[in-house]
Order: structure tokens, then C-alpha cells, then sequence
């Protein structure tokens, strides 16, 4: 495995890979990797020729009162892990290197960025938009790999690979859980004993939200009384938003049929966890 910090060294390595007709896959992360990103990483290993496991702390996608300086970076483990799983490249740039002085491009996708993560973390999106168009046109992968776990984000980047024809296929991998049902995410480290116990609460949240579509649930109020009810028993947690929405638009359910997606989110101490479900309404 190689370690690359400059998009010329990338752009060196990928040229006569592409003529030569192998196909690359992209990882794109955060780094502070965990079995989440392993099973990603796993996918992209066995649906291309080489993999790339991007590793950027992104700025631009952090609010003024976020924890971009506190995010967990573990550069050494995160090296280990990618070598073990047989990554090609990982690419680590600097800020400088991905936002140097001048650049003023951004990318948007305003309607799918409006609700949820988007109402509660205003520009968040377009700093993914804007970091993840430039990963995509700095590696080129003919496949990239994203988590369930951000279901908006997956949604607002197959928006964007459409509408700006960038050719890429994007997959995305179901959400990776403990054996309690929390959704494992590089910020978990963050919760202590007693949060952590807490934690398993969205998703079962969640699934009191499919039981109750399951059960006849005939309004969208209903379910999202029944997934606020596991959480406003828990004195430690407090829920963001907890909604049933079109898995396409991202806008509330009008009718509880067909694909839907539960989308939650909660404030546990100084940590937001989110998680989402994809169920299925009434025929
Ligand atoms: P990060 O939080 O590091 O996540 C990188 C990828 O791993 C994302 O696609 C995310 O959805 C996926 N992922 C995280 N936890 C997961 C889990 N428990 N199960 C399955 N997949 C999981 O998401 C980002 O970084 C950034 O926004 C990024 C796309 C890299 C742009 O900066």
C-alpha cells in the first residue's frame, strides 16, 4: 500500500492504470476507521482492481460550534487497518492540498439538503458535496462506496453523480451495528459508560417506528409517536428529529406505503448519533 498526499501523485498513479483498463474504487473517509469502513473497504476490494481509501478531515463540512477540532484522528491505526484489508492507495491530503488559497468552488444540492441533518447542521452538505465532487474527479474511480448509516448523504451524493454526469457508480453498503443495535461511527469513542448504554435506544426507536407501520399504523404522527416514546424515557438522550420519509426525496411520507425510510437522530451528552431504517408501508 502507498501513501499519497498530493492529487498529482494520485492523478501519476491512476493514468496508466486507466489505460491499461483496471478499474478503481473509492472509499472516500474520515479516518478513526472501524468495521463500518472495513466492510465498505471489503466491498470496493471485490468489486474493482484497486481501491482507494481516501482519508480527509473536511473543514468544509463542520459548523463553527462543531467538533473539527476534537474529531478523532488515528492516522497509524487507520494505515494498518487499510494495509491489512489490501488497499492500493491511501490518499491523505492536506486542507491545503484539497482547499488551496483561491479555490471558491461549491457544490449544493439544496432540496435534498434542507431537512434533517441539514436543518440541524446548517452547510454541512455542502462541504460533502463540494469535498466528495472533488475526491471523484481527483481519483476517478469507476465505483464509490458509501455507508447506509448517512442515509441523506448517500441520497444528496447520488443526486449529485447524476446530475453532474460524473459516471461514477455509487453503492452504497447497509449500516454495520454492534451486537446492541447501535451503529458503530467514529464518534462513539466519545460516549462514556453510561451514554453508551443509552445509545441503542435510536435504533430501537426505529424499530418500535417498523413495528408500528407493521401493526397498522395509519398516520405519520403515530409512528413518530411510537419512536419518540423509546427515547423520551431515557433521561440521558434527547431526539433531534425522528421522521418517516420518501427514501427518494427525503420529504415526509404522504402514505404510509411502499419504501419508506425512518430517519432519526439524538443528542446524547456532547454526541449526536443518527441512524436510519428502510421499511416497507402498506401495498
Ligand atoms: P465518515 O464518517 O468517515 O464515513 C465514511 C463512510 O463510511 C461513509 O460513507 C459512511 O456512511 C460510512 N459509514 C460510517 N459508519 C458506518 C456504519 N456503521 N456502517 C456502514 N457504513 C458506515 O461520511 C463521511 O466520513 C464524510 O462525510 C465523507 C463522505 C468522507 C466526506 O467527507
Amino acid at each position: 500500500m502507498r501513501t499519497l498526499t498530493t492529487v498529482r501523485s494520485v492523478t501519476r498513479w491512476r493514468r496508466p492504470l486507466q489505460r491499461e483498463g483496471a478499474t478503481i474504487a473509492l472509499v472516500p473517509t474520515m479516518g478513526a476507521l472501524h468495521e463500518g469502513h472495513r466492510a465498505l473497504i471489503r466491498s470496493a476490494r471485490l468489486s474493482c482492481d484497486a481501491v482507494v481509501v481516501s482519508l480527509f478531515v473536511n473543514p468544509l463540512q463542520f459548523g463553527p460550534r462543531e467538533d473539527l477540532a476534537r474529531y478523532p484522528r488515528q492516522r497509524a491505526r487507520d494505515a494498518a487497518l487499510c494495509r491489512a484489508e489490501g488497499v492500493d492507495i491511501l490518499f491523505a491530503p492536506s486542507v491545503a492540498e484539497m482547499y488551496p488559497a483561491g479555490s471558491a468552488t461549491t457544490v449544493a444540492v439544496p432540496v435534498l439538503a434542507r431537512r434533517w441533518e441539514g436543518a440541524h447542521r446548517p452547510g454541512h452538505f455542502e462541504g460533502v458535496a463540494t469535498v466528495v465532487t472533488k475526491l471523484l474527479a481527483i481519483v476517478q474511480p469507476d465505483v464509490a462506496m458509501f455507508g447506509q448509516k448517512d442515509f441523506q448523504q448517500a441520497a444528496l451524493v447520488r443526486r449529485l453523480v447524476d446530475d453532474l454526469n460524473l459516471g461514477v457508480t455509487i453503492r452504497v453498503h447497509p449500516t454495520v451495528r454492534e451486537r446492541d443495535g447501535l451503529a458503530l461511527s467514529s464518534r462513539n469513542i466519545f460516549l462514556t459508560p453510561a451514554q453508551r448504554r443509552s445509545a441503542p435506544a435510536l435504533y430501537r426507536a426505529l424499530l418500535a417506528g417498523r413495528d408500528a407501520i407493521r401493526e397498522g399504523a395509519r398516520t405519520r404522527a403515530a409512528v413518530e409517536r411510537a419512536m419518540r416514546t423509546v427515547i423520551t424515557r431515557l433521561p440521558l438522550m434527547r431526539a433531534e428529529y425522528l421522521a418517516s420519509c420518501d427514501p427518494e426525496t427525503l420529504e415526509p411520507a404522504r402514505r404510509l406505503a411502499g419504501r419508506l425510510v425512518l430517519l432519526g437522530a439524538a443528542q446524547l451528552g456532547r454526541v449526536r448519533l443518527i441512524d436510519n431504517l428502510v421499511v416497507n408501508g402498506r401495498r
